[in-house]
């Protein structure tokens, strides 16, 4: 694929996060995911692609925009696959709290787990943990060899986890290990990317979270040469039937982030509110300024890209 698809990926991710960075915190998600949709949508119009969205913002019937099997781009040359989610953390943009991004990844044709709308047990790590981790060994043990392969100790490792009660149980645990945690309300993309960022005192990712996240995380973990498990959790017969529908056939599958992104595989975000990994939206007169990751599996080249847009020469602003 065209490297330059890199930079694209950037504008598509900036006019999400510009987009439903008016709504942070004004309470109003589904109008802050909707701006954010609609503007990637808009921007995705140009890309120089043949794109369908396997990854989006739901079924055709549920959702009227980015659905799953929506074709994008204008139709020239390549021939990808498209995660989306125009707006991850809509709550942390409605509150106005920390980490909500826009993000994409895509990936050749087939590249992606078409992982379906429901949860996904998730062990993320960075690039020196690669190796490290395995789904099937309690958090304990996998703290233990994260720690041995980042030469220090289980103490000075910090573990981000969504902050839900099913994770009493893991977090007692950890805490019990000895690692430092960072609960988060919302938003588990940027965190477990961030766990592949040298300084952002991110050490793993870990927990339940959204299946369709996991796949977007899997592609900038793949990008980044960290690591990640999946296995998908299935709470009712329906959620199994469904993935079934959707290809899936071995429901206790551990999914690395290779065979939840395939390929050749590109990866963009763009911060709506601050967080760990990303700056928020931030407005100055006349404009605003952007904070973006984008990177490709490929090169394994990582670019952080601050932007500033001049609203006078944007007419969509
Ligand atoms: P949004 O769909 O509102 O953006 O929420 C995203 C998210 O927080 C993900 O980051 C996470 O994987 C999932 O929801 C957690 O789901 P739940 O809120 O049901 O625990």
């Amino acid at each position: 694929m065209d490297r330059n698809l890199a930079l694209e990926l950037v504008r598509v991710t900036e006019a999400a996060a510009l987009a439903s960075s008016r709504w942070v915190g004004k309470g109003d998600k589904m109008s802050a995911d909707e701006a954010a949709t609609s503007a990637m949508r808009r921007a995705l119009g140009s890309m120089d692609i043949n794109g369908t969205v396997v990854i989006g913002e739901g079924e055709m019937d549920e959702a009227p925009m980015l659905y799953i099997g929506e074709k994008v781009g204008n139709g020239n040359a390549h021939e990808v696959d498209i995660a989306v989610d125009p707006l991850e953390g809509t709550n942390i943009c409605a509150k106005g709290m920390s980490g909500s991004i826009a993000t994409i990844a895509i990936a050749p044709r087939g590249g992606f787990l078409h992982a379906p709308d429901m949860y996904m047990e998730k062990m993320a790590v960075g690039p020196m943990a690669k190796g490290a981790i395995d789904l099937n060994e309690s958090p304990t043990v996998n703290l233990k060899r994260i720690a041995e392969a980042k030469r220090c100790q289980v103490e000075d490792l910090t573990v981000v986890i969504l902050d839900r009660p099913r994770h009493d149980k893991i977090v007692s645990e950890i805490r019990r290990a000895g690692a430092r945690i960072h609960l988060i309300s919302d938003g588990d993309v940027a965190p477990a990317i961030a766990a592949a960022v040298t300084g952002s005192g991110i050490d793993m990712l870990l927990g339940i979270g959204g299946a369709p996240e996991g796949v977007l995380a899997a592609a900038a973990l793949k990008c980044m040469g960290g690591d990640m498990q999946g296995r998908l959790v299935f709470m009712s017969k329906e959620e199994r039937n469904r993935a079934k529908d959707m290809g899936i056939d071995d429901f206790d599958r551990i999914y690395t982030a290779e065979d939840m992104a395939k390929g050749d595989v590109f990866f963009a975000a763009t911060g709506v509110t601050s967080g760990d990994l990303l700056k928020g939206v931030r407005y100055f007169a006349g404009g605003a300024e952007t904070h973006s990751i984008v990177m490709r599996s490929k090169s394994r080249t990582v670019r952080f890209i601050e932007t500033q847009h001049f609203f006078d020469h944007k007419p969509s602003f």
